[in-house]
Order: C-alpha cells, then sequence, then structure tokens
C-alpha cells in the first residue's frame, strides 16, 4: 500500500498511527514514499536567493512540516506579519534502491507561491496556496552525496493568485503548512487513480477506474480490496500509457457507505512494477427537486461552514488536529456535513470526514473578487488541481466551482463547470452566490442566503450555503440574551429549512471563530461567527446543533444561557429561555426545589424534530437562591440530568488534553483546553486570570504562556518532538490548585535523511 498517512486504528478514528517508510510501500512494488517533514532548515525572512547549493545555511533553524513562517497571538495581530517572503532548505541523499527511477518531490500544500529549486536548478514558480504541486527531481540529483531541495515562499496576498486580489474575509497564513513526501517510482508509473462506484444501489454495481499511467506499457492490474480480501479483480495489458480504463464487476457483496457505517473499500492498482492504492465508499449521493438523497434516503442537510485555520499558527498543525475538528463537527455538532470554506482543505480532514461519515461540499480558493485572465486560467486549475486530488473520497458530495459571491462571468465559469464534470461526471458542481438572480451554470443552486425568512427556492436543487454569521456575530461571553438569540436565530432557519423539501438543506455560518482582516470582524482580527470559538470550545448555539441527533445516538441537554439572577435586562434570573435539548420534557429545580416543567416549543419551531425549549426563568425571587437544576424526560423516565452552580465561584482550574498518547514523529500535536469551571464542571462564563505552563518531556507548547482566560477559558497545542517519552504539563493559576497531565509519547518513524 503506499498510503502515505497513518492508518487510523480506534472507532472513533482518532489514534493515529504514524507513517514509516515501511508502511507507504507494498515489498512487491517498486514505489517508495519517503515523508520529507523533519531536518528542514528555515531562514526566516529572505534576504538573499537561498537556492544556490553552496548558499550559507548553517545558521538557519530546523523545523519540522507542518509550519507557520511565524508563530502569532491568538488575536489582535497584523497579517503583514507573515507576509513576507521566506526561506527553507532541506538536505538529504537519495536512498541506494531508488537508482534507476524516478524520483519527485510532493508538496501537499505551501502558501502561496512556491519556488523551487533541486540542486540549484529552479523549476518555474507554482503559484496557489491550497493544491499539491510535485517536481520531477530525476535529472537534477546527486545520487552519491548531499542534495539540496530550496524553497522561496511567498506568503503575501499576490493579487495574480486566487483568493487574493480584493479583500478577503479570512487569513490564509504563511509557510510550508501540509507535508512534503519524496516519491521514488519505476518508469512505467502510475500518476493519478479515479474508482468511480456505479450504480450503487443495483445488484449490478461496479467500479469503473479511470488510470492515468505514465512511461512504459506493461500489465495493469486494479483489485478492490475489503481489507486483506481481494473481492473484485480485473487485469489488462496496457500498450501505450494516458488514461486507461477499466471496470471491476461481480463485486458480491458489499457494504454501502453512510453516515452511520461509513464502509471503505481500498482499490489497489498494480502497473507493471509499480502499485497505488486509494480508498473509496460505495454511495450514491444527489441532489433531486426532493431535497438530498443518499443511497436513495432523503437527507435534510444540517451542516456548517469550517475555516482551516487554528489560533497561533493557522493552518500549518498536522494529521490529529485535522481529524479532531472532523471529529467535532460529526460527534460534538452532531453535523451531517461541512463545506470547506472558502478552499481545498487537508486531506487529513477529508480522510476523517470519509472515516467518520460526513458529508462535504468542497470548494475552489476564492471570495468576491474574479481577476483578469491569468487569474482565471488559475483558478480553472484550481478546479482540475482540487477534483484530481479528492475525486475519491466519498464524503464528497459536491464540487463548489464559482468563486464565493461573485458577479456572474459566463465564460469563466462555462470553463470551471466544464472542468468539473469532464473530470468527474459522478458528482453534481455548485457554485456559491449571494446574488439570487445570478446565472445559474451548476447543478445545484447554492445560495448564501442572510435573510430571515429565508427566500423561496427558487430552482429545484436548492442549498442555503451561508447564513446568520456576521448578521449576528457573538462571542461566547457575550451578554445573556445575545446569546440566548444567537442560538434561536440558527434554530429558526433550521426550522425554515425543514419546512420544505425544496430546501436540501443548509450549511450555517460557521462553525469556528477564525482570523480576519482588520476590516472585517470585531476589531481584534477575528471574526466571531462560529457556533464555537476560535478555540473550538462551544458557544451555546452549538448546542442547538447537538440537539438535533437522536436521543439513541446522544441524549442532549445544553442550556442556551448563562445561570445567574442579574445578567438579563430584566433582572431576577436570565429570563425566558432557551435549552436545547433532544428530550421529551424538562423539570427544572432552583435550590432544590420544583420550579417549572417545559415541553419542546413546537409553536415557534414547528418543523424541527428537537425543538428547543424556552424555560421560563423570569422573575425569580432572590432567596433562596442556590443551584439549577435541569432534568431531562424520555418515555416518563429521567434519562439526563444536569445541574449549574448558583454560588458564583470559580470551583476548580481543568486541563483537558484531547489525547494522552501521542507520536514521537516531530509533528504530532494535541490540544489542551484550559478552564475555570464550577463544582459541577460548567465553565465559569466570566472567569479570568492568567494558566501559566511548564512542559517537560519531549514537546513543546504551540500558544500563549501564560494565557490570560478569556470567559473562563482558552487552549493551546502540545506538538511532539521526534523522540520517545512522557510530557509532563503542569498549570498553575493564581488562586485554584495547580493541576498537572501526562501524555505519553510513543516510538519515532522513519523519515529520509
Ligand atoms: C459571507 C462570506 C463568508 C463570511 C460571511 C460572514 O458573505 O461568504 O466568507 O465572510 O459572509 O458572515
Amino acid at each position: 500500500m503506499n498510503r502515505r498517512d497513518f492508518i487510523t486504528t480506534s472507532v472513533a478514528g482518532l489514534a493515529l498511527l504514524p507513517e514509516t517508510s515501511a508502511q507507504t510501500s507494498a515489498p512487491s512494488s517498486a514505489r517508495r514514499v519517503y515523508s520529507m517533514n523533519r531536518d528542514w532548515l528555515f531562514g526566516g525572512r529572505k534576504t538573499a536567493d537561498c537556492t544556490a547549493v553552496d548558499f550559507n545555511d548553517s545558521t538557519f533553524t530546523k523545523v519540522t512540516l507542518p509550519h507557520s513562517n511565524v508563530t502569532l497571538p491568538w488575536h489582535s495581530f497584523d497579517d503583514r506579519d507573515y507576509e513576507f517572503i521566506s526561506i527553507y532548505r532541506r538536505h538529504f541523499r537519495v536512498p541506494e534502491s531508488a537508482k534507476g527511477h524516478r524520483v519527485f518531490v510532493d508538496f501537499e500544500g505551501a502558501m502561496a507561491a512556491s519556488t523551487v529549486a533541486i540542486n540549484g536548478h529552479k523549476f518555474p514558480e507554482f503559484r496557489g496556496g491550497y493544491t499539491p504541486f510535485s517536481f520531477d527531481l530525476t535529472p537534477h540529483l546527486n545520487w552519491t552525496g548531499d542534495n539540496v531541495l530550496a524553497v522561496e515562499l511567498d506568503s503575501s496576498e499576490r493579487a495574480d493568485i486566487p483568493p487574493f486580489g480584493g479583500n478577503i474575509d479570512y487569513l490564509t497564513f504563511g509557510g510550508i503548512y501540509r507535508e512534503v513526501f519524496l516519491r521514488v517510482v519505476p518508469n512505467g508509473y502510475i500518476e493519478n487513480v479515479f474508482a468511480e462506484p456505479q450504480n450503487v444501489l443495483n445488484t449490478d454495481r461496479k467500479v469503473v477506474v479511470r488510470c492515468y499511467l505514465e512511461g512504459n506499457g506493461g500489465l495493469l492490474t486494479v483489485e478492490l480490496r475489503d481489507g486483506e480480501r481481494v473481492a473484485a479483480t480485473v487485469s489488462d495489458q496496457v500498450g501505450k500509457p494516458g488514461l486507461h480504463e477499466v471496470t471491476l464487476a461481480s463485486l458480491g457483496d458489499i457494504k454501502l457507505w453512510s453516515l452511520t457505517t461509513p464502509k471503505l473499500y481500498d482499490v489497489v492498482v498494480k502497473y507493471g512494477t509499480d502499485e497505488h492504492a486509494t480508498r473509496i465508499g460505495f454511495r450514491e449521493a444527489r441532489f433531486t427537486p426532493k431535497g438530498f438523497m443518499l443511497n436513495g434516503e432523503h437527507i435534510k442537510l444540517r451542516g456548517l461552514n469550517r475555516h482551516q485555520t487554528f489560533p497561533y499558527v493557522g493552518a500549518a498543525l498536522a494529521a490529529r488536529a485535522q481529524h479532531r475538528d472532523a471529529y467535532i463537527l460529526k460527534h460534538e455538532l452532531k453535523l451531517n456535513l461541512v463545506r470547506t470554506s472558502h478552499y481545498p482543505q487537508s486531506r487529513h480532514f477529508l480522510d476523517a470526514c470519509d472515516e467518520l461519515g460526513l458529508l462535504v461540499l468542497e470548494e475552489i480558493p476564492g471570495w468576491q473578487h474574479i481577476g483578469e485572465n491569468d487569474w482565471q486560467d488559475l483558478s480553472v486549475r484550481n478546479v482540475a488541481d482540487m477534483i484530481r486530488r479528492d475525486w475519491n473520497h466519498p464524503s464528497i458530495i459536491l464540487w463548489g466551482v464559482r468563486i464565493n459571491e461573485s458577479h456572474d462571468n459566463h465564460s469563466f465559469y462555462v470553463r470551471t463547470n466544464k472542468t468539473a464534470h469532464d473530470l468527474d461526471p459522478s458528482r453534481q458542481t455548485g457554485g456559491i452566490r449571494y446574488l439570487y438572480n445570478s446565472e445559474l451554470l451548476e447543478d445545484v443552486f447554492t445560495m448564501n442566503d442572510f435573510g430571515f425568512p429565508l427566500r423561496e427556492p427558487n430552482h429545484p436543487l436548492y442549498l442555503n450555503t451561508e447564513f446568520i454569521g456576521h448578521t449576528y456575530s457573538t462571542k461566547r461571553i457575550d451578554q445573556i440574551e445575545r446569546v440566548a438569540e444567537h442560538t434561536l436565530r440558527h434554530a429558526r432557519v433550521h426550522d425554515q429549512l425543514a419546512s420544505d423539501d425544496r430546501y436540501a438543506g443548509g450549511i450555517g455560518w460557521c462553525a469556528f471563530d477564525y482570523n480576519t482582516h482588520g476590516n472585517f470582524g470585531s476589531g481584534d482580527r477575528i471574526c466571531y461567527h462560529g457556533v464555537s470559538d476560535i478555540f473550538r470550545l462551544p458557544k451555546a448555539a452549538a448546542g442547538f446543533y447537538k440537539s438535533q441527533c437522536e436521543p439513541n445516538e446522544e441524549i442532549v441537554l445544553e442550556t442556551a444561557f448563562n445561570w445567574s439572577s442579574g445578567d438579563h435586562s430584566g433582572a431576577g434570573g436570565p429570563g425566558i429561555v432557551p435549552v436545547c435539548s433532544n428530550c421529551e420534557h424538562l423539570k427544572v429545580y432552583i435550590a432544590g426545589s420544583l420550579h417549572g416543567e417545559a415541553d419542546p416549543d413546537r409553536k415557534a419551531f414547528a418543523n424541527l424534530k428537537y425543538p428547543p425549549f424556552m424555560v421560563d426563568l423570569s422573575n425569580l425571587p432572590l432567596d433562596p437562591w442556590g443551584d439549577l437544576r435541569i432534568d431531562g424526560y424520555i418515555g416518563g423516565k429521567v434519562v439526563i440530568s444536569k445541574s449549574y452552580s448558583g454560588r458564583g465561584m470559580d470551583a476548580k482550574l481543568l486541563v483537558e488534553p484531547d489525547d494522552v498518547a501521542l507520536f514521537g514523529d516531530g509533528s504530532d500535536v494535541t490540544r489542551v483546553v484550559l478552564r475555570v469551571a464550577d463544582e459541577f464542571g460548567n465553565t465559569q462564563q466570566f472567569a479570568s486570570g492568567v494558566v501559566t505552563l511548564t512542559l517537560e518531556g519531549p514537546g513543546e507548547i504551540i500558544g500563549e504562556n501564560p494565557f490570560g482566560l478569556v470567559g473562563g477559558a482558552g487552549a493551546v497545542w502540545i506538538k511532539t518532538k521526534a523522540e520517545a517519552g512522557v510530557i509532563h504539563l503542569t498549570a498553575k493559576h493564581q488562586y485554584l490548585a495547580e493541576q498537572k497531565v501526562e501524555i505519553t509519547v510513543s516510538g519515532t518513524s522513519a523519515e529520509l535523511v
């Protein structure tokens, strides 16, 4: 197998194994893929041409990819801090076994324009920060001694490269922020494979496999595998390279890929002595006049938009952080769809969507602005590069082939649509627009409709791709009425979407708060548009999304308010406030006595299966004041009970790592949440204070240290070094008890030296 990443092992999809060169290639194959993520030398800002072989890089800093060209505060920084040309160098020796083979370097993503040189030979600049690029190093290699790969990376907002040229409401950051590999292949090799399951719902289902072959002809064998079991195979003698199509038929018993059982298969292609594997899933995904159908079943799409950026380092976090985001969307926010606004995102994120059963709308880079012809050519290339990278992901159901919220441009969008349809006839296209009467060249009418009530669907295939966002920017610590209203606005939109099958569903703006330019957002370079904050910590509105799952998946009860007597304009309690729950009935106790009961508000939310409950907590007596307890009932039985402190005191500091076992590969990473909580574990919304962290062992802290809590919480990330051991993290707060956590770091992975 030559999958270049980890293998997932846990049910949650979060326990990852590191790659090793042994894992990346089948022993029978001549292909070898070597990780080149460690031991880069980073020279910071470019002061001279660093591409010459004898350039003195002795003062450069050793770094590991994914890498951000600068580490930043989590807000209130200047984007010009990362908008510069930086220089990277990587020395390596070509493995003995590579002799007589072709050797490529594969960059998965570097922001935003890369001039790459090998041993002083410069390749043409690659323009684009979101799609992969490769160079054939073969003729330029030193097969017996040191080789030097140099990269001059322009991370400024260059007007000639999408999405730049106008204003954009997000930051792109800088650096070689995704992985790099050295790929050794025989002279006849597989360049790409598109394996398209067809007739998925019928017994004559098959997989049409388009193999893009290079170099000598040879024997082509394609297998469908379920783990080690070969489910079907087909062989063909290839006379001349190029596109070669074969069909896998008589597949036997096949399990469909679905939201609850996202079953995956491997398609293994052998061509001469080369071998390449890709993962697929059998599912039929169609937007129809009656909404979206997955495997013939109607599914109302409930999604949020995701920007790929994190605090401190932009998008430069390794696979585990990408997986965690997908996990949060699927299992904490209970979504069935995510839009990769506004560009192709990490393959690790998409792999996680495949594994977890989360549908994806993926789109090309762009935001409102369309450049001149050259720019448009690059954008059309982005369509092709995105699809050629991602066409095998069963989670992807729609290609976004318009610049987000741009004006019409007939000839340009004829090209983007044609490119998508030619390369991948199996998927429909969408083009995210904000002009209701704009020209429709795509299959699905994908509309950012920020108004309420929503517009009537004006096309039989209609998907709302953004709502709420800037129209009701809300912070985790905002005043009680705003937080409640933010939650209800999301609920109202989904209620209307649920009222009519012609709405395929909706994708709210957005999942996580994100860094932006000074002319957008809240004045600190953040758009507080998320239902979760920039650290991925839930706001009240997250509770609405969560409460839409079935109780057999999880029983949910989330308050959309802070338990207090005087934070509401009316005082005497929080007012009449939402509780988001999939229970049938609630009982509310204050200071141990029954205060009231509530049923789902089916009047205001007639179409939602699990409407919010409006609980009357207004005009409360201030004495006795005490804890709030809410019990949730299903079938007459208490199935969940939650308590909130009435003491108004910080009870404890919590230090919560997402993972306590990491790999010593130099890039593995986990989030550590820092929270001040009441005695029941609820975040103390207005707790402040400073948390000082000390780390011992093979890791480093990515983030601010000391960390100033905002709204009682925040997070840093812990990144491993390339060694095994135990990381001891100690967190000190001014007046709460010190906390310690341990993270075990196991083995290191193989790396090209
Ligand atoms: C939309 C845009 C998004 C974001 C959002 C804020 O118009 O497509 O990128 O800026 O507004 O609500």
